[in-house]
């Protein structure tokens, strides 16, 4: 499929996946209830979950706000196109299945060329949540997409792996404190270069106003996943691993030895394991192992949307 034809889909009301810097993006018109419709029913997401959508520049994104403060204007241009996501007061033209009636939208200019031309020829906003079944683990590929959403969606284009592997930065300037809802792509410090202190919300989907009654495992391999908050204890369970665990690891275990095959090493810089760390978890996944254990990275604010991203996947091993 190309993008002439996911436009004609999408003026037709269809839905379509697109790929961005980020993941890949189950996309619809912002201003259609019924494609919205179509997205919710095609993850089986709760209408209580908001939307992000995606415009093609800064532009258009001030065309569907009703306020656009310095923040967001001064955020915009240094990020955008790029992962963070801005909520602001709402157009009326955005329809409100796509903030769930709240009265703010989450904006996104994202950084794929294939998205963005995409969104300059469709001309208007592409409400695009992940592609992928709710609480599951986020396409990275467009194999992905088609092996978990299939004949529910109406094609996918085909971007090519994500550079970034994980979600959007989403940042809340539609009340008075610039507030942090979702770690991502975009680090807080780099956030408060531009604009000065940001709090941290709660996650956005965990927020009970948001989404009431939402599962806290979120991103969530079907496998029995753990997370393991002490080197020592990791080290120990490695010892005790058969084929049927695998684990996650970012830095080399040296001395212990390393079982073939039990171990994944996912690299032990920020932004190279994110790109893998989606991917890798569906990977591990689809195995059909008794255990994935995975270590969680240093708490440090480097590895925040990363520990963010494996603390919805997994429970914390007692
Ligand atoms: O990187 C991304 O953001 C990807 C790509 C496709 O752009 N999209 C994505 O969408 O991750 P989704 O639907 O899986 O996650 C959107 C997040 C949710 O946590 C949602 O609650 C929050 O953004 N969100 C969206 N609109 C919001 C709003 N108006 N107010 C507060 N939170 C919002
Ligand atoms: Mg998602």
């Amino acid at each position: 499929m190309n993008v002439e034809r996911a436009v004609q889909i999408l003026r037709a009301g269809g839905v379509v996946a697109f790929p961005t810097e980020t993941v890949y993006g189950l996309g619809g018109d912002a201003t259609n209830p019924a494609a919205i419709a179509r997205i919710f029913a095609a993850k089986g997401r709760p209408a209580t979950n908001p939307l992000i959508v995606h415009v093609a520049d800064i532009y258009a994104a001030r065309r569907y706000a009703t306020e656009w403060p310095e923040t967001a204007q001064k955020l915009a241009e240094k990020f955008w196109p790029g992962p963070l996501t801005l909520v602001l007061p709402k157009s009326p033209a955005i329809v409100s299945g796509v903030t769930a009636g709240l009265h703010a939208v989450g904006l996104r200019v994202p950084q794929h060329p294939m998205a963005l031309a995409l969104l300059a020829a469709f001309d208007g906003p592409v409400a695009a949540p992940s592609a992928n079944r709710s609480n599951r683990i986020s396409p990275t590929t467009a194999q992905h997409v088609k092996d978990e959403l299939g004949n529910a969606i109406d094609g996918v284009l085909d971007g090519g792996p994500c550079g970034v592997g994980i979600e959007s930065t989403v940042l809340d300037l539609s009340t008075g404190t610039p507030a942090l809802l979702r770690p991502g792509g975009v680090s807080r410090e780099d956030i408060e270069a531009v604009i000065g202190p940001v709090t941290l919300g709660g996650a956005a989907d965990a927020r009970p106003a948001i989404s009431p009654g939402q599962h806290p495992v979120h991103y969530a391999p079907l496998t029995p996943a753990w997370r393991v908050d002490d080197t020592a204890r990791f080290a120990s369970l490695l010892m005790r691993a058969s084929s049927g665990a695998i684990l996650l690891k970012t830095t080399d275990i040296g001395s212990v030895g390393v079982l073939p095959g039990v171990v994944f090493y996912l690299p032990a810089e920020p932004a190279a394991y994110a790109q893998q760390f989606y991917s890798t978890l569906r990977h591990l996944d689809a195995k059909g192992l008794a255990n994935i254990y995975i270590e969680l990275p240093p708490q440090d604010e480097r590895w925040l949307a990363i520990r963010d991203r494996i603390v919805r996947a997994t429970r914390a091993l007692e």
